[in-house]
């Protein structure tokens, strides 16, 4: 009991430090070079899959990947700032326009920067082959941009690993290798000097950006991803695997951050789900997201180019077949994003049918934001708001919510999932999947920041857009609000008399951001408002998937589908 309150007044004292307005806080890793004080703006930018190609040329065919033949009158030609709903990656003119633009516009109202990899071309032109020093190349361009636009103004910078940041694509060995070491040196200002060794081995770190109290953990996917064969997939009876490892220090990383009473975002390139990682390694990122629920506050990734949310849902990987071949498919290509719509609505569908019985202890959401390439969609970016007032949450470190607590609803800890207990006990299986080691407690709350709005709470995200990239040099193409995850009277909601009186005002999303319509505090709905939802916790995810998969939400479902093809369907 010492223990605890003394943990509590400590985190308690440091944490208020930090939150009280109006805010001064040291942000920046200890390589920033410039280490000014920032007050704490409550957002963060996602961007991701950005694609710079210096050998795009405009007025240029498809065909050639954007880069030579122009074509015939009938045919689409490639544009200033790029092709919309395409198979070529992005102009130079596009990734300098985008950063420029979130430099210029938005770098004073944010406190992080999370971003997701793929940062140079991945077309197949067999005349340009891609090569290993163009892919650096691109990376360095991109990360001294990055630098420019957020760091040197003491905003942290959190990139990782994507699967064409590496050639030939996909395939990285375990570290240290030359592909660790060549990041080690692009992205030597982003990453905090306590972690560059595990970088030089793994690619993974965390930072810490807002000291003592929320931290980033940027993954390495590529140790994870099922198209990677150069790894073996976190089988359970491999220990020394590079997947096995990472996992093995994001399990000491979130334990420490949980019991320092800190909160964690985790990021990454390719995301956690069964169709992308081999299955061993899901079944432990599935693990891991449940056993730190009160401390993970979401998963962000890219990589798939479509805007989308899913579970890792605790009840399918306990039910999952061990007696798997291990060739499983490999993801969703991007041909195929009508299956992976498809698939997100079955599983919200089988959410919705057992609404009532929804355990909360049982989920983890991941959050896919589109890409800014604008293949095969429109180029786009996420600002995330998040809660910056009330109290920390600090985790009872002595006692752990197991098994149990409600008796109508069956407990998934994966390692004594009932339905393999046979099949585990069986000399074959035993130490050959992770779904028969023996689990630890799962630290679930309902008062935890991921489950109830509070210090630290994603309330929402905004995303914008290019609807329209068919411009030219001289009127080039402006950044819109797609939609948001907010209600519009949300929008106002903080913004009492007193608060203007005093110059405190904090909007969810700053009010010049905004078109014309939601700035009128009395709009109560908006198109660009379809969710609604009351902040980004578990249950509002959960909620949200039901209501998408409720026969009589046609329109909903419609609006969803839309946001994930930008309206590729009804062009
Ligand atoms: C992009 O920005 C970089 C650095 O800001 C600059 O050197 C380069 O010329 C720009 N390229 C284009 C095509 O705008
Ligand atoms: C898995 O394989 C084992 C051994 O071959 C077999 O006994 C068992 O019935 C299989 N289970 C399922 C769910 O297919
Ligand atoms: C793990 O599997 C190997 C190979 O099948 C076997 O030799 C070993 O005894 C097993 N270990 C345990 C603890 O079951
Ligand atoms: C932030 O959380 C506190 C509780 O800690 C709550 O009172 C407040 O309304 C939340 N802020 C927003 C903007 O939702
Ligand atoms: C796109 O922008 C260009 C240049 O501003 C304009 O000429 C064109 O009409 C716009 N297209 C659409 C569909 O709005
Ligand atoms: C806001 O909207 C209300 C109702 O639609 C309208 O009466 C009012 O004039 C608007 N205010 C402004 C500043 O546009």
């Amino acid at each position: 009991m010492l223990q605890t309150s003394l943990v509590f007044l400590l985190v308690l004292s440091s944490i208020q430090n930090v939150v009280s307005v109006p805010m001064q806080v040291p942000l920046g890793n200890s390589l920033t070079s410039s280490r000014q004080r920032r007050k704490l703006q409550g957002r963060f930018l996602h961007v991701t899959d950005m694609h710079p190609d210096p050998h795009y040329r405009p007025g240029m065919s498809e065909d050639s990947a954007c880069h030579r033949k122009k074509p015939k009158k009938t045919k689409r030609r490639s544009g200033d700032y790029g092709m919309p709903y395409s198979d070529c990656d992005s102009p130079v003119s596009l990734t300098n326009y985008t950063l420029d633009f979130l430099d210029k516009k938005w770098s004073s109202d944010i406190d992080f920067v999370i971003w997701t990899g793929d940062s140079a071309r991945h077309d197949n032109d067999r005349k340009l082959p891609r090569t290993t020093k163009e892919i650096y190349e691109l990376n360095r361009l991109m990360a001294s941009k990055m630098e420019n636009a957020f760091l040197k103004k003491g905003i942290p910078v959190i990139p990782s690993i994507g699967n064409n940041d590496i050639w030939p694509h996909n395939i990285m060995m375990p570290g240290p290798n030359d592909i660790t070491f060549e990041y080690s040196s692009i992205w030597s200002s982003f990453v905090p000097f306590h972690s560059f060794q595990v970088f030089q081995r793994g690619g993974y770190y965390s930072v810490e950006v807002i000291p003592d109290a929320l931290a980033v953990i940027s993954l390495n996917t590529m140790y994870f991803f099922d198209s990677n064969k150069a790894v073996g997939g976190c089988e359970a009876r491999d220990p020394q695997d590079p997947g096995n490892l990472q996992f093995d220090w994001l399990e000491v990383q979130l334990e420490t951050f949980r019991n320092r009473g800190m909160q964690v975002w985790i990021s990454g390139h390719v995301p956690p789900s069964a169709h992308n990682y081999y299955p061993e390694c899901h079944i432990r990122y599935v693990e891991l997201s449940l056993m730190f629920q009160d401390t993970i506050l979401g998963h962000l990734f890219g990589h798939m180019n479509a805007d989308h949310f899913f579970f890792l849902d605790a009840q399918v990987v306990a039910n999952s077949n061990l007696n798997r071949s291990s060739d499983e498919p490999n993801g969703l290509l991007k041909k195929k994003h009508s299956e992976l719509y498809d698939g997100l609505l079955k599983d919200f569908a089988h959410m919705e049918k057992r609404s009532k019985k929804i355990d909360h202890d049982n989920f983890a959401v991941v959050n896919v934001a589109p890409s800014v390439v604008p293949n095969p969609y429109l180029p786009s970016f996420r600002i995330f708001s998040y809660n910056i007032t009330g109290t920390p949450y600090i985790p009872d470190l002595h006692s752990d919510r197991s098994a149990g607590l409600s008796k109508d609803v069956p407990r998934y800890h994966l390692g004594d999932s009932e339905v393999h207990s046979d099949l585990c006990r069986d000399s074959g299986f035993s130490n050959k999947s992770w779904l028969c080691q023996p689990s630890k407690p799962w630290k679930s709350n309902p008062n935890s920041p991921s489950r109830t709005n509070t210090l630290f709470t994603p309330l929402g995200f905004a995303q914008y857009f290019m609807p329209n990239l068919t411009t030219t040099k001289k009127s080039p193409p402006k950044y819109k609000l797609e939609y948001m995850t907010f209600s519009p009277a949300s929008l106002h909601a903080s913004a009492g008399l007193e608060e203007e009186m005093s110059g405190n005002v904090r909007y969810p999303i700053p009010l010049r951001h905004l078109p014309r319509s939601l700035r009128n505090s009395t709009v109560t709905k908006s198109k660009y408002a379809p969710y609604e939802m009351r902040d980004l916790t578990i249950p509002s995810w959960t909620d949200l998937a039901r209501r998408l998969a409720k026969p009589k939400h046609e329109k909903l479902r419609k609006t969803f589908r839309k946001f994930m093809y930008m309206g590729a369907e009804e062009r």
